[in-house]
């Protein structure tokens, strides 16, 4: 994927609350057109800055929200079909961020599950680049408005999950806590020190863009612009270089997962403000990292793997369903997987998988479901 020169995005910029300042920044930003434009538009989609407690109280058992990072189209629809048809109604509810201007309908997906769960409002997102957090929080922010939504779990579009439904709702709402990877990796060379004071180095995070959260801490993530001045222009000028340095290493057919602000944003926020007691720093989304590009000292060039139909056998799925607990080498540290004091699995989903791995898992009975003939018959 090519990588132009973009002007820093919409959220990149740290604006205090309130439309007075609002309006001085604006005045003071001489810079083009578009740029304003991009400006308003984010504005538009913030939600209201509001505080915890004028939440809502949820009635009912309440809901696990599924956001879906898509690039267009979700291509695994099938298998989340059979998921949410074996799942109970009013347990869940699906938002996509997707293209601009993309609708999920008849013509665009066999799942019903997805109509129209496109959000009204969407950024177009390059890959890598900071725009991708600004869907990301456009979901949550969606999700958000739904009381009854308690669990929020940010999933890409090549996500699939390992258990049924009941499993997975059990699991996640059996766990109290944010369930996000977050570690300090000390041989990693993407901090900047122009980030300093606000992101001091000893608060500078990584790890899986594909996090868990409760309603609290996805209220924080989505504030986060406002409330904690954070100029994130910072983390994109670095990672900038960093994608440059790829660019030159690679050559331009760069895969789009490598060095990524989303790899850091919500891991670094939830640092900074002292929240890492409450999450249970892993994540739940099992990725196979491909360590064997070019100099495999260089885990920056790792790639995550895609399962192709082969490698989503029995065995493997069953092999990734059996872990729990998880070593970061890093920081000498073992994550035993619980949820509220039980042990329990580490992976209720894996990335990246191809249709044809989606569709191996669906006919093994990876949810003991029904045939995918049976299935497919919308597809
Ligand atoms: C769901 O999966 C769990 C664990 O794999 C299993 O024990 C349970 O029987 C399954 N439930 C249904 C409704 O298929
Ligand atoms: C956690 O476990 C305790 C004791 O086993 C139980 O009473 C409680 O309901 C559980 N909490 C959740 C959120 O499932
Ligand atoms: C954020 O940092 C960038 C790069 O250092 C700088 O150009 C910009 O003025 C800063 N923005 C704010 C609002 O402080
Ligand atoms: C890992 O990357 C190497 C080099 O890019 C490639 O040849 C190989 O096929 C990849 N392996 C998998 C499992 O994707």
């Amino acid at each position: 994927m090519p990588v132009a020169k973009r002007p820093p995005a919409p959220w990149a910029l740290a604006l205090p609350a309130g439309r007075r300042a609002r309006a001085r920044l604006f005045l003071r930003l001489a810079a083009p057109l578009s740029f304003l434009l991009l400006v308003a538009a984010f504005l538009r989609t913030q939600p209201p800055a509001a505080p915890l407690d004028a939440l809502p109280p949820s009635a009912g058992p309440g809901k696990v929200a599924f956001l879906f990072l898509a690039r267009a189209g979700l291509p695994l629809d099938f298998l989340w079909d059979a998921f949410f048809r074996n799942g109970e109604e009013g347990r869940f509810s699906v938002y996509v961020h997707s293209a601009p201007g993309f609708v999920l309908d008849r013509t665009t997906t066999g799942s019903p599950y997805f109509y129209g769960r496109q959000l009204a409002r969407a950024v177009k997102v390059a890959w890598g680049e900071p725009t991708m957090v600004q869907a990301e929080k456009m979901l949550f922010a969606a999700a958000l408005e739904d009381p009854a939504n308690q669990r929020f779990v940010l999933l890409s579009d090549s996500c699939v999950p390992l258990y049924n439904f009941s499993y997975t709702y059990t699991y996640l709402m059996g766990s109290p806590k944010s369930i996000v990877d977050s570690f300090t990796d000390k041989t990693e060379k993407r901090y900047n020190p122009n980030m300093s004071p606000v992101i001091r180095k000893d608060k500078w995070r990584k790890g899986s863009q594909m996090v868990v959260t409760n309603a609290l801490l996805g209220q924080k993530l989505v504030n986060a612009c406002y409330s904690y001045g954070i100029n994130f222009s910072l983390f994109q000028r670095r990672l900038g270089f960093v994608f440059r340095r790829k660019q030159i290493l690679k050559g331009a057919a760069q895969e789009e997962h490598d060095c990524i602000p989303d790899e850091h944003y919500v891991q670094t926020l939830f640092s900074i403000k002292g929240l890492e007691d409450e999450l249970e720093r892993r994540t739940l989304t099992y990725t196979s990292w491909n360590q064997s590009t070019l100099d495999p000292k260089d885990k920056m060039t790792w790639h995550p793997t895609t399962f192709e139909y082969d490698a989503a056998s029995p065995e493997q799925i069953n092999a990734i369903k059996s872990i729990d607990h998880v070593n970061y080498e890093v920081e000498h540290r073992t994550e035993w997987c619980q949820s509220n004091g039980t042990s329990v699995p580490c992976f209720l989903f894996a990335r990246k998988f191809s249709y044809g791995a989606a569709m191996h898992l669906l006919e093994d009975g990876a949810f003991g479901l029904l045939k995918s003939a049976q299935l497919l018959v919308n597809f």
